[in-house]
This record gives structure tokens, C-alpha cells and sequence, in this order.
């Protein structure tokens, strides 16, 4: 007996009843697997001795969460607790198997079960704060009566996978199910009816008191504090689970679901939906045509084995993508492979892969010396110096010996690419594919497309980011792309604010309280301050004529303080140690340079650091997006919050502009501009025209696309 419908079978082994769930590609919750359970339910209804019931999925994972489209229409809360309540009562022992990754909404239709069990690599997890929402679907009411408070908290806090041996060690997973899930999960339900077990109802049980403790409570405030600053999720989260000791289920659930509803209209909510939202767009490309397909690629080939083409190796090894990696000399050859088999190494000890896979990885990198060996590589990615000369040379060679139709990209941070392809007879083929330091752990991929790039190439490079795991962004030809050039701006501001007399730790302080991953100075002494000082002397004309425009880097160079790499920078470090440490020495030198300079010392607000690196940074942004460099405000968004540490709560630059107003921002500006002059602080014309209309950058889209 069985019947199908599109994404719930129901079927029959013996006395157990088998919801079978199918609904690729990661079974997400959505609308129709509910309905269609329902409806399963109520078939089961009328079937005669049936003793157990299996929940399971197909496909590669167990329920991964709730279907985040639906966030953007109206709640489901109450949809999902009716349907969950409904297997809980079921008058028969219902047992949930699982597989994959199981996280929300997809370990909360779990807890609703009686008996849990899973296969060995399956994890689980609350990933739910990280978004601005808290588990709505009974999660902080079922899990702490199965785990107690402090662990259910330390799931949704962390949000970080747990493994099958440890939900089986804290006790939301009964057994753990070598071999076919199913057959197990057959056995398993085919035992409780042997031992005449019933259902097992999580909202039967108490929350054991010991686990909700003051000082347990305190110590997971402390845990929001640190993991999630300026977000209030997390203590909301922590209310609803400390609500499961007095509240009965069913109370409990109501207060979740009003909590989570309330969590879902909060700012932080609404910028990380944008942000995961905006990461899903960006492969649209509109005016690509529609029968434009991408070319396979099977092999790769990069030039250079430095810090950037060492680490783009190994994402194609990492895809399982074979490349052969070119450099000029033995030596630097042999140094890049050694810093690969470093990372790898690095991988292994942290348990990340194993040494199987590490020799598995590092034997589909393979070094050379010549460019014959690129010659049937579907991709040629370049990465030698920063120098125009040398890459035309390299792309010239590249033309002789790729085979036709290959993709050759530059990794180049300020070049013109279009120089670039002209050293080539096929223009069409090249494309900038802007990696960020460390290539292999960086999820941004810029992708810039000259004047003559081909669609095809476009939408290969845009697929091949998948198994590369890289979010692509596209972009057109400008001076620094998306990321950098908005960098300008900031970085300028932080640098000038340290002669005026803010001490890097202030300027690095406000940023990272406003939510940056790190201060803009302890980047610069991360990177180099050497590499900034380079670009711009390389590039000196295309700057405003500023005498003081990026000094207090020149004043470090000069002085010998390189960043982390010579121990000293805007601050000082011990050997081995990332730690800042004060340092008065630089602090003189930025103090000289500023007398130097004439520029008057004084005190600056937090409000004022962070106002001044990131008006400049949405202002130009603004600009990126009227001059179509970007394709969509979104994308710039992606940039940077996947690219340059910008929080993701906050939505990413522009959605953040939006979220504070134009006319905010347009207010700021001006206000600084009466200060510091138009040389750096002239609003975008889009700005003006839409403060002015009273628009958002989300309106103007809309109007655009009509
Ligand atoms: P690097 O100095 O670490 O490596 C450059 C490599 O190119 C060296 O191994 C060198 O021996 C090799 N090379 C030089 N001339 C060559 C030739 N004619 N043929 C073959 N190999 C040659 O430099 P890095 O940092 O890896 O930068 C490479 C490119 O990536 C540059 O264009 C840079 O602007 C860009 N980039 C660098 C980023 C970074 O954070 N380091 C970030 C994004 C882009």
C-alpha cells in the first residue's frame, strides 16, 4: 500500500507507516511538504495496525530548515506548530531518521517526534541568531526539555554544527544508525513495538532546573555580548528558552512564536535576510542572453605561484579541478608549492581534511615551467606582479598556446584589464577575476567584464564560482572595481583622523563597535602598509591633490613600520602575535607628520569616526551603482560584507544607506564638506536627486526595473 504525491509518499512496511519526504534539492520545509503532510496524516488516519511511523527524507539531507522565502510574506509560525503538534499527538511511536545537515526548522519537525535517530555524519544545528531571528518553530521550548537550557543555549548562541555522537551524548538523538538509514530506521521502529513502546511526547517532559541556573543565565548574556555586538536576537532567543522552565508547552510555543515574529521586524533581521537574499542574486545577469551557456571547465591552469595564485590553486584542488600551476623561476615555484602544502598541512592539523585528502589534493596541483603545459587548460588564471608590462607579456604568451574558446582571467587589483586583453588576438576571452587575500579561505569573487568580454565567458566564470565556493559579483572596468574603490574613502578618513589626532585604537574601536570585522589600521598593518603606499605611488595621478592624502601611511612607510610582517605599524607587536599593543612611537610619528603637515590635533567622537569612513564608503557606492559599474545596489552589498568584514546585520553599504536615509547621508556629507572642502566630500548626483525626491536606492531600483 503506498500513494504518492509530489513531494510526501506515504507507504507501508509491515506495521510501521513511512512518510517519505522528497523535495530537492535540500528538503527544505516549505508550504506543499506541509500540506502534503497533512494530507498523508490524514490517509495514515484510516489505515488499520499501523504500530510506528517513520519520518524521513530523500536526497541529501534530512529537512535542512524552513523555506527562507517564505520570510518575506507573512508569518508561518502558527502553520508550523500545528503541524508539528499534530505528529507529537500521533497515538503511535513516530520516529524521526535523519541525515545531512539539519538545521532550524528541519531539527525542530525532529523534536516534535518521539525517537530520533541518525546517520553517523549528520550535523545539527540553530543557525537562526546569525540571521537576526530566533528557532520559531518550537525549538526553544522542545530542545531544553530534552537537553536542559544551557546546552539548548549553546546551539542557538554558537550557532555552530553539533555532530551525531554529541546529540547523542547530550541527548536529542537516541541512536546513531550505521549503514541504510532506512533499514535502520525500519529495525529501530520494528524494536519499540517489539518492547511495546508508545510515543515518547517532548512536551511530557520538564526542564531539568539545574541546567537554568543564575550563573548559567549570566554566562550565556556574556556569550551574546561577545559573539553578536549591537544585535538583540541572541537575548531574545535566550528569553524564550529560559521561558521553557515555567511554561507549559503549549504556553511556551505562544510566547515563541510572538517572540520570533518580533524578532523578525528588528533591523538586524531584515539587513542579514538582504544579505543572504543579496548573495542568491548576484549570478542574475540581465542583459546576458538567455541561451548563453557555460563552457565545462575540467582543467585550469594558473600564472604566478605567489600568495594569490598559490591560494586560487588550491580552490580549483579544493573543487576537484586539476591546474597546473606556472611560474618564471625553480625557486619561486618551489616556494609557491611549499606554501601550498603549508595550507594544506595547516587544513590537517586542524582536522579540516585528512592526510588522505591533503596528498589527493596536492596531487592534482601540478608545478611547471612552461606554457605548453596550459595548452589544454579551460581556464588560465594570471597572477604575477602587479605590473602592466609583465601581464600584457604573460597574456601574449597565453594567446599563442590556450586552446580556443578558454577562459583567461587577471587576477589584477588596479589595472586597466582592458590594456590587459588588447596584448591578446581574443579580447573576448578576458575577463578579471579579482580573488581576496587568502584566495583559498575568501568567499568574494569580483568579477570584472571589459568592453569585448564574451557572454559565454561571463556566465562560465560566473558557474565556475560554485564548485570554486566563491560568491561572484560582476562588475564593469573601473579603477579599483567595487571593493577598492569604495575602500578609498574609508581608508583615507581612518588614516586622516589619525593625524588630526585620534589614536589608531580609536578610530579601530568605533569601527569594530559600528560592526566592521576589523578596524581599517589593523588592516592596513595586516596587509602591509607597504602594499597601500605602492598602489598609490604607482598610481599617484589619479589621485585628488591632497598633500595629506594618505600621509599617515607614507609617514609609517617611510619609518620602516610595514604592519604585522617588521612587528610595528599604527601599532607594535610582540614576535608570533597578532595582539595590538599601543605604541607611543607611532603615535609620535603620525603627530610629526601632522606638523608637518598643518593639521590642527584634537579629540574625535565615536559618531564622528564612523561617520567619516563610512559616508564616504555609501556615497561612493552610490556613485559605483549610477554609473553602472554594478549591476544592482545588492551586489555592492555583497562586496562587502563577503569581501571587507562589513556587518551583515547591517545589510551591506547600501542597504545600510537606506536603512539610515539618504537625506542622512546627504546631510553628512555636506556637513563635512563645509569642514574638510569638496575635494572628498562631493555627494553622488544620484544622492542628491533621490534625498531630494525623498526616495531610497530600493525605490529607485523598483522604478527602474518598472
Ligand atoms: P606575489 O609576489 O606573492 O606573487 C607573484 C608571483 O608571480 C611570484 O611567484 C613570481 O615569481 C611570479 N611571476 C612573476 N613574473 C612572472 C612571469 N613572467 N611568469 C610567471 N610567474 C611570474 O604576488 P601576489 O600578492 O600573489 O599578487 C599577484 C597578483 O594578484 C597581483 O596582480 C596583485 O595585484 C593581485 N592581488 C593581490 C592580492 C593580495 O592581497 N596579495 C589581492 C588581490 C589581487
Amino acid at each position: 500500500m503506498s500513494s504518492a504525491t509530489s513531494v510526501v509518499t506515504l507507504s507501508r512496511a509491515g506495521n510501521v507507516a513511512v512518510l517519505t519526504v522528497n523535495n530537492p534539492p535540500v528538503n527544505t520545509l516549505s508550504i506543499k511538504v506541509r500540506e502534503e503532510t497533512h494530507a498523508a496524516l490524514d490517509e495514515m488516519a484510516g489505515w488499520k495496525d499501523v504500530k510506528a511511523a517513520l519520518l524521513i527524507c530523500e536526497g541529501r539531507t534530512f529537512f535542512s530548515g524552513a523555506d527562507i522565502n517564505e520570510f518575506a510574506g507573512p508569518p508561518q509560525e502558527v502553520a508550523y506548530r500545528q503541524m508539528f503538534a499534530r505528529l507529537e499527538q500521533l497515538a503511535v511511536p513516530l520516529v524521526a531518521a535523519m541525515h545531512g545537515t539539519v538545521m532550524g526548522g528541519g531539527l525542530e519537525i525532529a523534536l516534535a517526534g518521539h525517537y530520533r535517530i541518525a546517520a553517523p555524519g549528520t550535523r545539527f544545528s540553530f543557525p537562526e541568531v546569525t540571521l537576526g531571528i530566533i528557532p520559531g518553530a518550537g525549538g526553544t521550548q522542545r530542545m531544553p526539555r530534552l537537553i536542559g537550557v544551557e546546552k539548548t543555549l549553546d546551539m542557538i548562541l554558537n550557532a555552530k554544527p553539533v555532530d551525531a555522537k554529541t546529540a547523542v551524548e547530550w541527548g536529542f538523538v537516541d541512536a546513531i544508525v550505521e549503514g541504510d538509514l532506512k533499514e535502520g530506521a525500519l529495525r529501530y521502529a520494528e524494536r519499540l513495538i517489539a518492547e511495546g513502546k508508545g510515543p515518547r511526547r517532548t512536551s511530557e517532559r520538564a526542564v531539568d532546573p539545574k541546567t537554568c541556573t543564575p550563573e548559567i543565565l549570566e554566562r550565556m548574556n556574556a556569550l551574546a555580548a561577545k559573539l553578536y555586538p549591537n544585535r538583540v536576537a541572541p537575548y531574545t532567543a535566550i528569553k524564550a528558552v529560559r521561558a521553557s522552565l515555567d511554561l507549559p508547552l503549549a504556553k511556551g510555543l505562544e510566547l515563541e512564536t510572538e517572540l520570533a515574529n518580533e524578532s523578525k521586524a528588528t533591523p538586524e533581521a531584515k539587513g542579514s535576510i538582504h544579505a543572504f537574499f543579496a548573495e542568491r542574486e548576484t549570478r542574475k545577469i540581465p542583459d546576458l542572453p538567455p541561451d548563453t551557456e557555460a563552457r565545462p571547465i575540467k582543467q585550469a591552469g594558473v600564472v604566478g605561484a605567489g600568495t594569490m595564485g598559490g591560494g586560487i590553486a588550491i580552490c580549483f584542488a579544493n573543487a576537484g579541478i586539476p591546474v597546473t600551476v606556472l611560474d618564471a623561476t625553480d625557486e619561486a615555484l618551489k616556494r609557491g608549492m611549499a606554501g601550498v602544502d603549508r595550507t594544506y598541512e595547516s587544513m590537517v592539523k586542524r582536522g579540516r581534511i585528512t592526510p588522505d585528502e591533503k596528498a589527493q589534493r596536492m596531487s592534482l596541483i601540478t608545478p611547471s615551467l612552461g606554457y605548453e603545459d596550459l595548452k589544454s587548460a579551460d581556464v588560465i588564471i594570471e597572477a604575477v606582479f602587479e605590473d602592466v608590462k609583465l601581464k600584457q607579456d604573460v597574456f601574449r604568451k597565453l594567446d599563442a598556446v590556450a586552446k580556443p574558446g578558454a577562459v583567461l582571467g587577471t587576477n589584477t587589483s588596479t589595472l586597466d584589464i582592458n590594456e590587459i586583453a588588447k596584448a591578446t588576438k581574443r579580447p573576448k576571452d578576458v575577463i578579471g577575476l579579482h580573488f581576496f587575500s587568502p584566495a583559498n579561505v575568501m568567499p568574494l569573487l569580483e568579477v570584472i567584464r571589459t568592453d569585448d568580454t564574451s557572454p559565454v565567458i561571463v556566465k562560465t566564470v560566473m558557474e565556475l564560482a560554485k564548485p570554486l565556493r566563491k560568491t561572484p559579483v560582476l562588475a564593469k572596468v573601473c579603477y579599483g572595481f567595487i571593493g577598492n574603490r569604495m575602500m578609498e574613502g574609508y581608508a583615507r578618513e581612518a588614516g586622516r583622523m589619525t593625524l588630526e589626532g585620534a589614536t589608531p585604537r580609536e578610530v579601530d574601536t568605533a569601527l569594530e563597535k559600528f560592526g566592521m570585522a576589523m578596524g581599517m589600521l589593523a588592516v592596513f598593518d595586516m596587509a602591509g602598509v607597504d602594499i597601500g603606499v605602492k598602489v598609490h605611488q604607482a598610481n599617484a595621478d589619479r589621485y585628488p591633490p591632497d598633500p595629506t592624502y594618505y600621509q599617515s601611511d607614507f609617514a609609517l612607510y617611510e619609518a620602516g613600520r610595514l604592519g604585522q610582517k617588521t612587528g610595528k605599524g599604527y601599532y607594535r607587536y610582540e614576535p608570533g602575535d597578532r595582539t595590538r599593543h599601543d605604541d607611543p612611537e607611532a603615535l609620535a610619528i603620525l603627530k610629526a607628520r601632522a606638523e608637518k603637515l598643518g593639521i590642527e590635533r584634537r579629540k574625535h567622537t565615536e559618531q564622528e569616526i564612523v561617520e567619516r569612513c563610512i559616508y564616504p564608503l555609501m556615497n561612493e557606492g552610490i556613485r559605483i551603482l549610477e554609473e553602472g559599474i554594478a549591476i544592482r545596489a545588492s551586489d555592492i552589498d555583497v562586496v562587502w560584507t563577503a569581501g571587507y568584514g562589513f556587518p551583515r546585520y547591517r545589510g551591506g553599504p547600501l542597504y545600510y544607506a537606506d536603512t539610515i536615509g539618504l537625506k542622512t547621508l546627504l546631510d553628512g556629507m555636506l556637513k563635512y564638506q563645509k569642514i574638510f572642502g569638496p575635494m572628498h566630500w562631493q555627494p553622488a548626483k544620484l544622492l542628491v536627486e533621490l534625498a531630494e525626491e525623498n526616495m531610497s536606492l530600493a525605490d529607485w531600483e523598483r522604478a527602474r526595473r518598472g
